[in-house]
């Protein structure tokens, strides 16, 4: 069964939205290896995210082969147990200042932060496993990449081939189904005011 039919058995709108969006998941059941070739459309999906004033400050460091044990030292043992069958780990960045003047950018994350939906609704739009991570040593990995101040680690994630969920640990391979979300009440006020718990 493809990513997206699995999430449409579990996953129902509430108003009209393209699949694209609600049937994004994020499985940890890996098996096989993704080409380069589909590894470089998810980055170039990333590539055409908007960002204030296109300064464009996400970036990706990206582990494949023998390289991706370097990265794996980096994660809890909970993901290191399941990223172990994943084609590549990733570490993203975003630059903090804005490469015009220097300045500080107060979205870098929040533009990194749609660089990497994109990534991952590419992904699962072709039904590749793209699982975001903030469950690792941050100052470790900042560390061991020698990444330098002007940048900040926002998240790593995993990407790889979709695979049967008897891959995974007994535990794991229960929890391995689309999950829910807030109500649109939840999230959105309508009337223009603050009334958020
Ligand atoms: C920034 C970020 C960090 C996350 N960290 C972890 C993690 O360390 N381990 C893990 O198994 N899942 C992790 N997740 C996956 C989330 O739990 C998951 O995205 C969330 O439950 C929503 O489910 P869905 O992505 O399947 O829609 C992370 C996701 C994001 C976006």
């Amino acid at each position: 069964m493809s990513l997206q039919s699995i999430a449409k058995k579990f996953r129902k709108p509430k108003a009209e939205v393209s699949p694209l969006f609600y049937t994004r998941w994020s499985p940890r059941a890996m098996k096989g290896k993704l080409t380069k070739s589909e590894l470089k459309s998810l980055f170039e999906a990333a590539r055409w995210a908007p960002s204030a004033f296109n300064v464009q400050p996400w970036r990706f460091i990206v582990a494949t082969g023998k390289r991706k044990d370097v990265f794996t030292d980096f994660l809890v043992d909970f993901n290191k147990s399941w990223c172990k069958n994943a084609t590549a780990l990733v570490v993203i960045i975003s630059r903090i200042n804005s490469e015009y003047k220097e300045k500080p950018n107060p979205t870098h994350s929040f533009d990194t932060g749609a660089a990497w939906l994109s990534l991952a609704l590419e992904g699962a739009r072709k039904g590749f496993v793209v699982h975001g991570m903030s469950g690792f040593d941050y100052k470790r990995a900042k560390r061991v990449l020698k990444i330098s101040n002007k940048y900040k680690i926002e998240a790593m994630c995993a990407i790889g081939k979709l695979g049967p969920s008897s891959v995974l640990p007994k535990d794991m391979a229960k929890q391995e189904k689309p999950n829910q979300r807030k109500k649109l009440s939840e999230i959105v006020s309508w009337n223009g005011t603050f009334d958020f718990k």
